[in-house]
Formats: C-alpha cells, sequence, structure tokens
C-alpha cells in the first residue's frame, strides 16, 4: 500500500532516452510504500512572468501533482554541462508566483546518465544550486553518475549491470528511508 507519492520528473523529451530508462528501472527498484507520478514537462508553455496571474491549465497540473506528493525524484541528461532547457521551465514554472513554490520543503533526489564520461555530474551540481535556492533538500550520498557506454538497461528493462544494479539498489533504500524521516 503505497503511503509516499513521489513526483518523478525526467529531463529528457527523447522518445529513446537513457534517462527515461534509468527512471522506470528505479521505479521498479522501490518498496510498495512508494507510489510515482510521473510529471509531464513537454507540455508546458514557456515560461512568462506576465502569466502568473492566468497560468494555463498544463501549469495548474505540474504544481498540483507536486503539491500532492511528500517527495521528487529528478532523473536528467546534461545539456552542455547543465540542464535541459524543458526541465529548467518547468522547475521554474512551478517555483512561481512569488511567495507560491510548490516545490518547497519536498525532499529530492538527483541522478542523471549521460554518453560523456562525466555522467551528468556537472548538470546535476547545477540544479542542486538551483533546488537549494527553492528550500528543497536534496540526498546529498550516494551521488548518481551514470556513463552510459554499453547499454544500460536489459531487454526486461532492468539495470544491466550487475554492480550498477545493486548500487541503485542501495541507492533507492537509502533515499526511501530519508523521504520517511522528512515525512515525520
Ligand atoms: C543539446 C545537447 C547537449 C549535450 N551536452 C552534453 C553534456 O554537456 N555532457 C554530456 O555528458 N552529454 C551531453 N550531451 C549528450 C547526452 O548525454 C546524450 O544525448 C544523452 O543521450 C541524453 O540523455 P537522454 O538519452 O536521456 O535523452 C548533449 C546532448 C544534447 C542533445
Amino acid at each position: 500500500m503505497s503511503q509516499y507519492q513521489i513526483a518523478l520528473v525526467v529531463g529528457s523529451l527523447r522518445r529513446d532516452s537513457f534517462n527515461r530508462k534509468l527512471a522506470n528501472a528505479l521505479v521498479a527498484m522501490a518498496p510498495p510504500e512508494l507510489s510515482f507520478k510521473d510529471i509531464r514537462i513537454d507540455d508546458l508553455p514557456l515560461y512568462n512572468q506576465d502569466d502568473d496571474s492566468s497560468p494555463a491549465d498544463q501549469v495548474k497540473r505540474l504544481k498540483a501533482e507536486i503539491t500532492a506528493s511528500q517527495g521528487l525524484l529528478f532523473v536528467t541528461p546534461e545539456y552542455n554541462r547543465s540542464i535541459p532547457g524543458v526541465l529548467k521551465n518547468a522547475i521554474d514554472h512551478a517555483s512561481r508566483p512569488y511567495g507560491q513554490s510548490a516545490w518547497e520543503a519536498k525532499p529530492a533526489g538527483v541522478m542523471g546518465a549521460s554518453v560523456g564520461a562525466p555522467g551528468t555530474s556537472m548538470a546535476q551540481q547545477h540544479l542542486r544550486n538551483i533546488l537549494a535556492y527553492l528550500d528543497v533538500p536534496t540526498l546529498g550520498q550516494p551521488e548518481v553518475f551514470i556513463h552510459v557506454k554499453d547499454g544500460l538497461v536489459d531487454e526486461g528493462g532492468n539495470i544491466a549491470n550487475a554492480d550498477t544494479k545493486a548500487f541503485l539498489q542501495a541507492w533507492m533504500n537509502r533515499y526511501v528511508a530519508w523521504v520517511k524521516k522528512l515525512a515525520e
């Protein structure tokens, strides 16, 4: 029985996204107390402060889904050493109007996969900086920088490499305990 809803935010819109596959594999590793709400970010308008007083329905949906969640999980690629614009757009939307951010105090896990050797480390650092400003606590350790080489998942959608799989399971166990602790 699910007790904690986690808002899952994937920073890639790509059809065959590694980060989407990583997110799906991670969701399968979670215990039954956690349910995941896939947060849609591909249909949001470009953020414009003029619209703060009359947000689009997609923006209202975004904020409602985050507000209803007890935790956040960001799984994002690195674009030009930062986070993708679509992800920043979503973060900005749900942070406004000023004083009415939906993100505040929601505990967040941060991870990502990229084909570059740094494994999204620089994007994650930027993301952590943004989240710190938004008063979102982030799980510091272990850091998860996935360098995609020979295929991330097997045909069943599970993490292919046994060591990576065990590492991610340990991450999930720690994340769950942390979310529960902050929810007390
Ligand atoms: C606009 C753009 C910028 C990118 N910049 C980086 C980068 O800074 N570091 C990196 O490791 N990979 C970079 N890549 C390659 C991504 O790691 C690769 O496209 C990856 O598959 C994206 O994740 P996804 O499969 O979840 O879409 C970039 C790709 C694009 C399209």
